[in-house]
């Protein structure tokens, strides 16, 4: 037993550095970038980590569940791209036997203040970006996220611009991942991440693979456009007018991105509805989490009533060893991927309801794909509720 515990003691990687109160947390920026808080604080970087995120926490129970991990060691390993500056890295076994038995210790206790510090519960912030002095590398699978940067020190900004000396509170540093490089910043967290041959995360490989020109930034930050980046403060050169964008980070869930990128149309011919979708992004719809999914549902009615539904869906489906519907980071093999391809023009036909006198087509997002969302328990409206991307009503007669 004392040996196991000695084991327990060695195996925790705790963060070293120590961080000074004002750079560890974007509580502190957002006093002089105001806008740039108000818009970052509407988006899933806020919420990152599984204090503040309930569909990533329930996943990472479900998770926990299935292998028979702690809570805890599978919440550290996903911190990797989640929670980048979580004071925890890795945690080992002895630890997961420690939490199966109930055993706590003055250890535990400080693994479990240190994962859920002030900087990992802050999630993706200011200090996660800005604070990136060097990209490592941009493209192995299996080191995303704290392990393809080097953070720079704690009082350095990286941003767009030279250094302006108009501020004490911190330095500035430009760096080339938030100009004309910006989609290799994107891509430290976006850019794909496998297990066994199953991809969890693939919008990175997907977005190279279709040769776009457009950056991350153009749809997923807006337009560039000219504002003050701080205001001046007594006493310091006047404020400057700069080329900047939004921090909105905009998906179908906070935005109408994908009602722009989705090119529909229908048409009849006799009886029957040709629906073609293009998918004009330079990634799969939808990308990134793999359980996204889009329902295609066309109601035939005759007057005001329903005669017949025809539903279609635009998702992935992954199962484990049992052929259980499961999620990829466990699964044991993908059954199909019918997301849309970079600029594939897809097309459904739905042939006539006997007696239908009109037909409604309808096209909603979700973020999570309804047949999970009894396995993982998920309640929060958020996750659960249907984010309308299109509709049209069509005469039969
Ligand atoms: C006391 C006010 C103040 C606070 C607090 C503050 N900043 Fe700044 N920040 C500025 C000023 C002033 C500039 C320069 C603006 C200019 O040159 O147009 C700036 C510039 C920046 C830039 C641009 C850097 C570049 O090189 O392009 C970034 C990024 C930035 N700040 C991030 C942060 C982050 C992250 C925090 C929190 C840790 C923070 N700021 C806190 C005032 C502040
Ligand atoms: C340090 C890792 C990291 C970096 C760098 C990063 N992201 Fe993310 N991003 C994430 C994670 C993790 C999520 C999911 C958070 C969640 O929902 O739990 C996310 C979510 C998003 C979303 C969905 C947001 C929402 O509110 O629904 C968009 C869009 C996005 N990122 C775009 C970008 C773009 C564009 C860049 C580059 C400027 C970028 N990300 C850089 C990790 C990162
Ligand atoms: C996911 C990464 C990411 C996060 C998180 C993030 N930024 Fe940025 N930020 C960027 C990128 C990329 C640019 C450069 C955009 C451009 O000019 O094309 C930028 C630009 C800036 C700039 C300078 C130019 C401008 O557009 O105003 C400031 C200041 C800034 N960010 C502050 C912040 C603050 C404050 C926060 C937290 C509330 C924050 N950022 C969070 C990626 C991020
Ligand atoms: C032409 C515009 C466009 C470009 C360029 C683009 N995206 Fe997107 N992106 C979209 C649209 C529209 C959606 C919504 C549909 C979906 O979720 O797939 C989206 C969705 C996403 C999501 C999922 C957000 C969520 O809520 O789940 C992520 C993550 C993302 N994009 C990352 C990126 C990254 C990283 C790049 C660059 C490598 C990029 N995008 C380039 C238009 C674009
Ligand atoms: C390679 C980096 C990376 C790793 C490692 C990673 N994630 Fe993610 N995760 C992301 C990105 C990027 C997104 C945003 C994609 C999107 O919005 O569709 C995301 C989104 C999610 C979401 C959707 C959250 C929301 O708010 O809708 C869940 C749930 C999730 N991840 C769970 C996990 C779990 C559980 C693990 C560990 C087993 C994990 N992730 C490991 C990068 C990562």
């Amino acid at each position: 037993m004392r040996l196991f515990f000695l084991l327990f003691l060695l195996f925790f990687q705790f963060l070293q550095a120590s961080v000074p109160e004002k750079f560890s947390n974007s509580r502190y920026c957002i006093g002089c970038h105001v806008q740039k808080g108000l818009d970052w604080k509407t988006t899933w970087h806020s919420r990152s980590n599984s204090k503040k995120n309930s569909l990533y926490r329930k996943t990472i129970k479900y998770i926990s569940d299935m292998t028979y991990k702690s809570v805890a060691s599978v919440d550290v390993s996903c911190g990797e791209c989640h929670s980048p500056k979580m004071g925890v890295k890795k945690i080992d076994f002895s630890y997961d036997l420690a939490s199966a038995f109930g055993v706590e210790t003055d250890e535990s206790k400080k693994v479990k203040k240190e994962m859920h510090n002030k900087t990992a519960d802050d999630g993706i912030s200011c200090i996660i970006c800005h604070n990136i002095d060097k990209i490592k590398h941009s493209k192995e699978l299996n080191m995303r996220g704290y392990e393809a940067v080097v953070f720079g020190p704690s009082d350095v900004m990286s941003g767009p611009f030279e250094d302006s000396h108009r501020t004490t509170f911190h330095k500035m540093q430009k760096r080339d991942y938030f100009n004309q490089n910006v989609d290799r910043l994107c891509l430290v967290c976006h850019y794909g991440n496998k297990r066994k041959g199953i991809y969890n995360y693939a919008t990175g490989i997907e977005y190279k693979a279709s040769k776009s020109s457009k950056k991350c930034v153009d749809c997923h930050m807006g337009k560039l456009h000219k504002s003050i980046v701080a205001p001046s403060i007594v006493g310091q050169t006047k404020a400057l007018t700069r080329e900047t964008r939004r921090h909105l980070f905009e998906g179908a869930r906070n935005s109408d991105i994908l009602k722009r990128s989705l090119k529909v149309s229908v048409t009849k011919s006799g009886s029957t509805l040709n629906l073609e979708i293009q998918n004009m992004t330079p990634h799969k719809v939808p990308t990134g989490f793999s359980a996204r999914e889009i329902e295609i549902l066309v109601i035939y009615r005759k007057g005001s009533k329903v005669v017949d539904k025809k539903k279609r869906v635009i998702n992935t489906l992954f199962v484990d060893k049992n052929s259980q519907e499961t999620l990829s980071y466990i699964a044991d093999k993908m059954v199909y991927d019918k997301r849309l391809k970079p600029n594939e023009i897809r097309r459904y036909t739905f042939s006539s309801a006997s007696g239908a006198d009109s037909v409604k087509i309808k096209i909603n997002y979700r973020l999570i794909k309804s047949s999970l969302i009894p396995i993982l328990q998920i309640k929060d409206k958020i996750f659960i509720k249907e984010y309308p991307v299109y509709e049209k009503d069509i005469s039969l007669l």
